[in-house]
């Protein structure tokens, strides 16, 4: 007889659960062994023969979801195996992965207050604490705010859309300028999300080259930026890197919040990557100006090893994702709560039902004792005139 109610209860799924948990735990530790291969390659017509993925009118028995699991382990590629060397990942963090289980037993969403009570405060610590790594003032006031997204492309596309909204309010003054003279800069070896979310926002990208440490070149900026003006197009917004995806070079930050200044721009820095750099003591150097950024994206889910997905939108303004993306669906975010209504931070999203990507982070942080704040300390204290940073010195 099919299993058809969407409740677990105990005479029926605790054993099968308990089974599960336990192949679980099998393939946590098989997963990171050098005595077994990263992957167990077949081709697809073999690997058809080995699982039978047709969804069957007949439901399949606990049993045999529990041999599919085992096979499904087998043949997939082991992410956090210490020989696999493929597209950015970091390992497979116990605490991380500890986190992830317990995200999913919760099978919550993130809107509001009352439906996600935990997990929205958790939130909250986590966005403030990475604020004040990032951008702490002078006078130790923290700013700005932040969201968690579905991934860092998702993130530098929330970025560009903020660009445009700030400069449509500030710049424009109401003008009408068609996206199309709107420009943004960004080198050659940015991540290719930023050109495809360029063209959601209907923006123009123009692609800097970069030079010879895969940096974006200031002085091609410079000239593109003085071509575009002429053409009577509107330079809005620059987009650096903090480690390019394939070479991890890192834009000179400094030089580029210069330029922005200058031509009163929006600066995102795209530091998915190096952006876990804020938490070593002797790299975190590398990031030098990032506390001038408008808008931030940093990937835990990269450098850090927290499981996918976790990735983070951080910015220094601090009531923009309100005002631009705000639209107050009464079913959702009424008025008359008993609680402060500043704790429905659906609202500032993108999107409406949202994954907690919190949890995982906040063990792992707890699990490790990142010393944040001294680091930090010491991120802040160097001279800004001081060019050892840079590779070639
Ligand atoms: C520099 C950089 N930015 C953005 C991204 C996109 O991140 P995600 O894969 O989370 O969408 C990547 C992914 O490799 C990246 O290397």
């Amino acid at each position: 007889m099919s299993d058809w109610r969407s409740i677990p209860c105990v005479e029926r799924h605790k054993e099968f659960l308990e089974n599960l948990i336990a192949i679980l735990i099998d393939c946590t530790f098989e997963s990171v062994s050098r005595e077994n291969p990263v992957l167990r390659w077949r081709e697809p017509g073999h690997l058809q023969d080995i699982i039978n993925f047709n969804l069957q009118e007949e439901s399949r028995t606990q049993d045999s979801l529990l041999e599919i699991a085992t096979k499904v382990f087998k043949y997939s590629v082991k992410t956090g195996h210490p020989y696999f060397m493929n597209q950015l990942f970091s390992g497979l963090d116990p605490y991380g992965l500890a986190g992830q289980w317990l995200t999913d037993v919760l099978n919550c969403s993130l809107y509001t207050y009352e439906v996600a009570p935990v997990l929205t405060l958790m939130e909250s610590t986590v966005i403030t604490k990475l604020l004040n790594m990032f951008y702490k003032e002078e006078n130790g006031a923290s700013i700005g705010d932040g969201l968690f997204c579905p991934g860092g492309s998702f993130a530098n596309g929330t970025a560009i859309n903020l660009a445009r909204f700030w400069f449509r309010k500030r710049i424009q003054n109401n003008k009408t300028i068609p996206s199309t003279n709107l420009v943004l800069f960004t080198s050659e070896d940015a991540h290719y999300s930023v050109s495809k979310w360029g063209n959601v926002c209907d923006v123009e990208i123009v692609l800097v080259k970069t030079d010879e440490y895969g940096r974006m070149d200031i002085n091609d900026l410079k000239v593109n930026i003085s071509e575009e003006q002429k053409k009577g197009n509107y330079p809005f917004c620059i987009t650096a890197t903090a480690g390019t995806t394939v070479l991890g070079a890192f834009d000179l930050l400094i030089e580029i919040a210069d330029i922005c200044q200058e031509f009163d721009m929006w600066l995102h820095v795209d530091a998915a990557w190096g952006g876990g750099l804020i938490f070593s003591k002797k790299h975190s150097v590398l990031l030098r100006g990032i506390q001038r950024a408008d808008s931030i994206l940093f990937n835990p889910h990269k450098l850090l090893a927290v499981p996918q997905q976790c990735s983070l939108l951080l910015t220094k303004h601090k009531n923009i994702f309100k005002e631009a993306h705000s639209k107050q669906a009464p079913y959702l975010f009424q008025k008359d709560k008993f609680y402060c209504r500043d704790l429905d931070v659906g609202d500032k999203y993108l999107q409406c039902g949202r994954r907690p990507d919190v949890l995982k982070f906040w063990f792992m942080w707890q699990a490790k004792k990142y010393s944040f704040l001294k680091l930090h300390a010491r991120f802040h204290m160097l001279p800004t005139q001081d060019k050892s940073y840079l590779y070639d010195t």
